[in-house]
């Protein structure tokens, strides 16, 4: 039977916008300063997983055990060096063609929001100038729980008032897949398939990519 989603729901960093790599620079300096291999394999794990959850992460990975103070100050650290690769970031930096996707959806009147575990995700929307094409932001300011748990995909769905089996989740992470399948969601991978295998399919990008094929393979 055919599928039409109600509501497609998309992490940022990594498939709208390229910030994935601004992150990675941002840990893997702090793991350096503290003495910590941190490799790519490593911030692979860490995708979709938020600021606590990742430093906890090294320190474990260091064998490193810290007071709460300095845990906070690392953290300010790290946030301080991402906001400084960002700050002159454009739409230049956005995917090809995730915004006409996002359009098209628009367009046929699917609903749009976001689901990621960052508290920039607001910041990076405005600096690349398509925060008004989201209908509901749920950043990692407005959750308890990160990815793997489905919390900031089903604050989504509820607020559109759609089951989540109406909802297609488009993620780079495996962290994200497994939450939009804890949340029973619709799963899209974008990225590499051996990573995200247990996405329903994945996408390299979204270029070429629109909702007939989308309806298509999830049909
Ligand atoms: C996720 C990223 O979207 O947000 C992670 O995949 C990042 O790499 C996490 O650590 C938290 O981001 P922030 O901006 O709140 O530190
Ligand atoms: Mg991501």
């Amino acid at each position: 039977m055919a599928f039409t989603p109600k509501a497609c729901l998309f992490d940022l960093d990594g498939v709208i916008v390229d910030t994935a790599k601004y992150h990675f620079t941002g840990w893997k300096r702090l793991a350096d300063e503290l003495g910590i291999s941190f490799t790519e394999e490593d911030n692979e794990q860490l995708k979709g997983v938020s600021r606590v959850g990742s430093l906890e992460f090294i320190l474990q990975k260091g064998g490193l055990v810290l007071d709460n103070d300095t845990k906070v100050r690392l953290m300010e650290r790290k946030n301080s060096q991402y906001l400084e690769l960002v700050e002159t970031m454009t739409a230049a930096e956005l995917f090809p063609g995730v915004v006409e996707f996002i359009d098209e959806l628009l367009a046929a009147g699917v609903k749009v929001g976001l689901g990621s575990s960052s508290r920039n995700a607001p910041l990076i929307l405005e600096l690349c100038g398509i925060a008004d094409r989201f209908e509901v932001v749920v950043d990692g300011n407005s959750i308890t729980f990160s990815k793997p748990d489905p919390e900031v995909f089903l604050k989504g769905a509820h607020y559109f008032g759609f089951a989540p089996k109406d909802c297609v989740v488009f993620e780079d992470a495996v962290s994200g897949i497994q939450a939009a399948l804890n949340g029973k969601f619709r799963a899209v991978g974008v990225g590499n398939p051996q990573t995200l295998s247990q996405a329903e399919f994945v996408i390299q990008g979204f270029e070429g990519f629109n909702l007939a094929k989308l309806e298509q393979h999830l049909s």
